[in-house]
């Protein structure tokens, strides 16, 4: 052997070693990743956007962070949900209707893989804590069964933040049951009656925190009731919001303080264990803000339900230090569905078994500010929409669905009719009736546009740019028709590649009875 082959073969053999090594490497040195998701909360009810209510932890993890000002949630609960686990469109399950509600039999389909799922195969040990609403008419649904270590929560969408009973009409049977819906693991558990439940889960997951043996990197998700309705708060955290005069914001005002202390706590607590300096923090909305319930979206067009700026552009950040551009503003595309990609990817792990993914790796774009890999967004096709809430200054609903039913882009390919939007760059198109369109007054002010009065009728075919127009108040279909083709063709595009809705029936076997709690019902 040369010197030169001896000096080579040495480098094969620390490459080799090296290579041998590298896999308890990366275990040890994965990060530790927290997900905190809010309920409707609304994207003018964070401090940073300016708003009056108070939220000191937020501002300040975030001003260390990263703050994602160009980030897109779904409009509701379950969608928003079923993105973050899946890292696909719900168009492919077949749930791009509504919510699962409490006696439907149906579920995130179990041929999904889940985040946890990926997460625990990269060597994570995974928790959660808080509200799924991804289903669990039968025991397969469950957290614990999809890829969760344990968890601590509620399965269906509301309840009571202190009884943790949850009241639902079953027509079918002809009565609203009101039954318990926590479960430790999967046993319902009656002994935290009385706490109200922003505590109840902060501390839940602050526990899980001191008990982490971190020799395992830590994958905890966090999913809070706050600042969904109802609109219940102990009293300390209202005392401060005695100048807002509405009453439903001041309550609301409160929730989100008691929230924003959970965070603030959770945060304390990953310090406090030596876990920070590894710890990736992610915080996010799951839909904008419930105008009816306090939450305020203002001066964005729209609220929850709906596929206006209201309803899907989310309050976001991440906190770390590991983030190579800190204190910085982020204005890249990114959606809910990018998590599971980034997370995984941070984790070390592999996307393998997974089905085809919607979402991207935003890692380098929310860490050093690259420019995000995400070129087009679909916001949702669904054509059963239906508004079930009052929408102020529109007549009702079925005048606005008759009113797009004619009109000059009748020939393409998509039906128009149908409730969609699409993001291209900075191009959004919206068809149907994309919900309730009004433009909610600021919080504490009086504005005329609330009204009906200025409100221009709405057409089957919407085209805003809401880079310039963040506000969807100058609609320019009639200037850029190749725009609109090209996104009409994009939206046919992905509808033919749905699957049909899924929504069932109310199984009247839900019924948990008097002294039950809500959970599977079915035999597998
Ligand atoms: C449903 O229940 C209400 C009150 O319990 C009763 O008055 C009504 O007759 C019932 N309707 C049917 C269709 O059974
Ligand atoms: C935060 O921690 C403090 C101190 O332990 C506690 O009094 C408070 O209830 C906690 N807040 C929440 C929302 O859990
Ligand atoms: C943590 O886990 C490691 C590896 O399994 C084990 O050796 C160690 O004893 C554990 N530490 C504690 C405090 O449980
Ligand atoms: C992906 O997973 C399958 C089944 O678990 C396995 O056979 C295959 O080797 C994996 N591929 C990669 C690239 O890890």
């Amino acid at each position: 052997m040369t010197e030169d082959g001896k000096s080579q073969a040495a480098l094969w053999i620390l490459t080799a070693a090296f290579i041998a090594n590298f896999p308890a490497v990366v275990a040890a040195k994965s990060p530790n990743v927290v997900f905190i998701l809010a309920d409707d909360f609304g994207w003018y009810d964070v401090g940073y956007h300016s708003s009056e209510i108070r939220t000191p932890n937020l501002d300040r993890l975030s001003a260390k962070g990263v703050r994602l000002e160009n980030y897109y949630v779904q409009p509701l609960c379950t969608p928003s949900r079923n993105q973050l686990m899946t890292g696909r469109y719900q168009i492919h399950m077949g749930m791009q209707h509504q919510i699962i509600w409490p006696c439907q039999p149906y579920c995130v389909p179990l041929d999904e893989k889940l985040l946890p799922q990926l997460m625990k195969e990269a060597g994570y040990d995974t928790h959660m804590v808080g509200k799924w609403h991804l289903g669990m008419y039968k025991k397969d649904c469950l957290p614990t069964r999809r890829g969760f270590d344990t968890y601590f929560g509620y399965l269906t969408g509301s309840e009571d933040y202190f009884t943790h009973h949850r009241c639902y009409n079953i027509p079918q049977l002809n009565l609203t049951r009101c039954a318990l819906d926590l479960r430790d693991g999967e046993e319902a558990v009656t002994a935290y009656k009385g706490i109200y439940s922003t505590e109840l889960f902060s501390q839940r997951a602050i526990s899980i925190i001191r008990k982490h043996n971190s020799s395992k990197p830590l994958f905890l998700y966090v999913a809070l009731q706050a600042v969904h309705a109802p609109l219940q708060v102990p009293e300390r955290y209202v005392a401060p919001y005695s100048f807002i005069k509405d009453n439903h914001r001041r309550l609301y005002a409160g929730m989100v303080s008691a929230m924003d202390e959970a965070v603030g706590n959770i945060s304390l607590a990953l310090r406090q264990e030596g876990l920070w300096d590894n710890t990736v923090l992610v915080f996010s909305t799951d839909n904008g803000g419930q105008t009816l319930s306090g939450g305020s979206n203002w001066p964005l067009r729209g609220r929850k339900w709906s596929l206006w700026e209201g309803g899907v552009r989310g309050v976001g950040f991440v906190a770390s230090p590991l983030l190579k551009k800190p204190g910085t503003v982020n204005r890249e595309l990114i959606h809910v569905s990018d998590w599971l990609p980034t997370l995984v990817g941070l984790a070390g792990g592999s996307t393998n078994g997974t089905k085809s993914l919607d979402g991207f790796n935003m890692w380098n774009t929310i860490s050093k500010g690259f420019a995000s890999p995400r070129l087009e967004l679909l916001h949702n096709i669904d054509a059963l929409y239906n508004d079930i809430a009052p929408c102020p200054g529109r007549q009702s609903r079925l005048t606005l669905a008759r009113g797009v039913s004619a009109d000059s882009w009748a020939s393409s390919s998509f039906n128009t009719s149908i409730h969609a939007a699409i993001r291209a760059s900075n191009w959004k198109l919206l068809t149907g009736y994309p919900g309730c369109d009004v433009w909610f007054p600021r919080p504490g002010h009086n504005s005329s546009t609330s009204g009906s009065s200025k409100v221009d009728p709405l057409k089957p075919v919407m085209l805003f740019d809401v880079e310039k127009d963040p506000e969807e108040r100058n609609e320019v279909s009639a200037k850029f028709p190749n725009v609109v083709d090209y996104l009409l063709n994009r939206l046919q595009h992905h509808q033919k590649r749905a699957l049909p809705i899924n929504f069932p029936d109310n199984d009247p076997r839900c019924d948990p009875g008097p002294t039950g709690a809500w959970g599977p019902w079915a035999l597998d």
